[in-house]
């Protein structure tokens, strides 16, 4: 009786081990798939609006912050630009001086990958996104300061592409050869700047392993219930013998 007892709960202790063993490997890969990124919600803004950028994937690391590197100088966010609300490093309003690299820094010197973010002083942007992943859905949504959803025109590294009555270029599912500088014009209001479309390809390394874990857990509960029913019955000989003498 008492064996049993204490093999279920050596099978329980064991088997909690491993699935915590497990579950930390599952989040070190989650990890590594979500790797330190700036969070602007665009790359383009017109004057005066507000920014506000956001450190994602370096969660807990010590002396994080946003930084920038301008023609003109280089800082970390609050020190002559921006100021940080505990979580977000924000602008209220931008200018044209704005516009420039920006990305995330740890205090170890750890950096994100560089964000173009543009300011432009004309009436006319294309709201593109940060990054996208390779087969997601994308839209490159060119608009001017008073309207939305009307009539532009599209440019690929400065080739026309189409018109487009609604002023949404759809990507359905993006892939590594839609990479490249685009911009868009509306008829009457003028251009867009140009911003680079990054597509993000998934490697192997950054697929989780949770996904496809069952067989792995499987596998261990087996091993585990064998190597446990093993000691059992080690005990149990062992007692046996105990017992005859
Ligand atoms: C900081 O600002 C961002 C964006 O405006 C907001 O979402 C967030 O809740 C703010 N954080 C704090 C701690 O106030
Ligand atoms: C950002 O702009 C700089 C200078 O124009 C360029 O060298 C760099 O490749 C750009 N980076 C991205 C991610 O677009
Ligand atoms: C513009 O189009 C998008 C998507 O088609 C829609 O969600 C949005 O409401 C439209 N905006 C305006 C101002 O019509
Ligand atoms: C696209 O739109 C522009 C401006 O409205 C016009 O001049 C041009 O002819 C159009 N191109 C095509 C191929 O429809
Ligand atoms: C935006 O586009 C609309 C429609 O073409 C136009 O009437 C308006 O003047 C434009 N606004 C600016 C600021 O260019």
């Amino acid at each position: 009786m008492e064996v049993t007892a204490l093999c279920i709960r050596l099978l329980i202790i064991i088997w909690m081990l491993l699935l915590t063993q497990v579950q930390d490997s599952c989040y070190a890969q989650k990890a590594y798939a979500a790797l330190p990124h700036l969070v602007p919600a665009r790359l383009q803004y017109f004057e005066y609006e507000s920014i506000s950028f956001n450190c994602e994937g370096l969660h807990g690391s010590l002396g994080l912050g946003v930084m920038r590197r301008l023609p003109s100088e280089s800082a970390t966010c609050g020190k002559n630009w921006g100021f940080s609300n505990g979580s977000h490093c924000i602008i209220r309003s931008v200018y044209v001086e704005d516009s420039g690299e920006y990305w995330c820094e740890t205090g170890d010197g750890k950096k994100s990958d560089t964000v173009n973010v543009t300011v432009t002083a004309g009436s006319v942007i294309l709201e593109t996104p940060v990054i996208v992943m390779e087969g997601e859905a994308v839209t490159l949504h060119c608009k001017n300061k008073t309207a939305s959803n009307i009539s532009a025109s599209f440019y690929k590294n400065d080739l026309f592409i189409k018109n487009i009555s609604t002023g949404n270029l759809i990507i359905q599912s993006v892939s590594k050869c839609d990479e490249g500088l685009y911009k868009c014009r509306i008829s009457g209001a003028g251009e867009s700047p140009e911003s680079w479309l990054s597509v993000k390809e998934y490697h192997k390394e950054t697929i989780p392993l949770c996904s496809d874990q069952l067989p792995v857990l499987l596998y261990l509960l087996i091993r585990t219930v064998v190597t446990v029913l093993w000691v059992a019955l080690l005990l149990l000989v062992l007692r046996k013998r105990h017992y005859e003498k």
